[in-house]
């Protein structure tokens, strides 16, 4: 049975208790990447995707929310300390996910949000921002979840800020049940200090187009939907082998062709959709020239013409040689 965004919130937060005794609350959540990618919602309103997904988490880039209550007649929302306008998207977007979490129609809440990483460029912004505002909201009601409850909250905000409740490698499943019970993200028991993932920011404004319109518009048109499944079983089948047996080759070599394949349907839409600029296309030249001179170092890329690369510690000076803009970051607390 398919449950309604109301009903599926009972089902987790109708089971704990609401704790009133907290000024406020704060909590960090990581951006994190996929390396087998999800692309296409099974049920939109629930945000279920068709496929399981893996990804790596960003270390210190992420975001931080607070959160307390205001007498003010509406929500209050800071992002980066300015008020964010209501008619704004984000705080439509934001207040919509808030209604799912509120203890009464009375009770506002005043968020403020910081986030080291640029909004809306396809670098997981809204992925670490759900999660923050998750896990500071368990906190300040202290309802106790597990961050695998935690998961399948966050997800409603945004799908992969399932995946932002841990630093490191995580799981999400897809599930198959309609009521999405078994729709949530666990950490992996890996740890790899020595990865790192660089971010080649070529553009900070935001998406031409957002992840949900676009994956709503491939999965109606694009003639490649169809295979996608079969790509993300291969993918996450090696994605995972290559994590447990730390094979770094077999890793990226399947975490590159999950992005490639991934923007190649994206492309196929009808209208077509291209996330990438001439700049997106030039840096990925350049990361393919550096294998072929022998360098281990692979590109992903998400809803954005921004490129992430995955490489290994003793690469680092080499890439920032040849892109001195890139921005590092350590997906493990054991290599900070
Ligand atoms: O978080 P969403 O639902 O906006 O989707 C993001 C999808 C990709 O980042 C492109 C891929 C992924 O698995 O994160």
């Amino acid at each position: 049975m398919s449950l309604s965004t109301r009903e599926y919130i009972e089902s987790i937060l109708g089971k704990v208790n609401w704790d009133f005794s907290k000024a406020s609350a704060g909590a960090f959540a990581p951006s994190n990447i996929a390396l087998s990618k999800y692309w296409g919602k099974r049920d939109k309103a629930l945000n279920l995707p068709f496929t399981d997904s893996v990804s790596i988490s960003l270390g210190n880039l992420g975001a931080v929310t607070n959160v307390k209550n205001t007498q003010e007649d509406n929500d209050v929302v800071f992002l980066n300390d300015i008020e964010v306008d209501r008619n704004n998207p984000f705080y439509i977007r934001l207040v919509k996910f808030l209604d799912l979490c509120r203890p009464g129609d009375d009770f506002k809440f005043s968020i403020d949000t910081v986030s080291n990483i640029p909004v809306g460029a396809g670098i997981a912004s809204s992925a670490c921002g759900f999660a923050a505002l998750t896990k500071a909201l368990n906190e300040f009601f202290s309802w106790g979840l597990s961050n695998e409850k935690l998961s399948m909250l966050a997800r409603l905000g945004s799908g992969s800020a399932a995946r932002s409740m841990w630093d490191g490698f995580v799981y999400w499943h897809a599930g198959n049940s309609n009521d999405g019970k078994d729709c949530y993200a666990e950490l992996m028991p890996y740890e790899w200090p020595e990865i790192r993932v660089g971010l080649i920011l070529i553009e900070t404004g935001p998406k031409i187009i957002s992840s949900t319109d676009a994956m709503n518009r491939c999965v109606a048109t694009s003639k490649f939907y169809s295979d996608w499944p079969k790509v993300c079983n291969v993918v996450l089948r090696e994605v995972c082998s290559a994590i447990e047996s730390k094979d770094f080759e077999k890793l990226g070599y399947f975490s590159e062709h999950s992005a490639t394949k991934m923007h190649e349907m994206i492309r196929a839409s009808v209208p077509s959709i291209d996330y990438s600029t001439i700049k997106t296309y030039d840096a990925i030249e350049r990361i393919l020239g550096m294998r072929r001179n022998g360098h281990n170092v692979y590109f992903t890329q998400d809803a954005g013409p921004n490129i992430k690369v995955l490489y290994m510690k003793e690469e680092q000076n080499n890439l920032l040689k040849e892109f001195p803009e890139m921005v590092t970051t350590t997906p493990f607390k054991s290599s900070r």
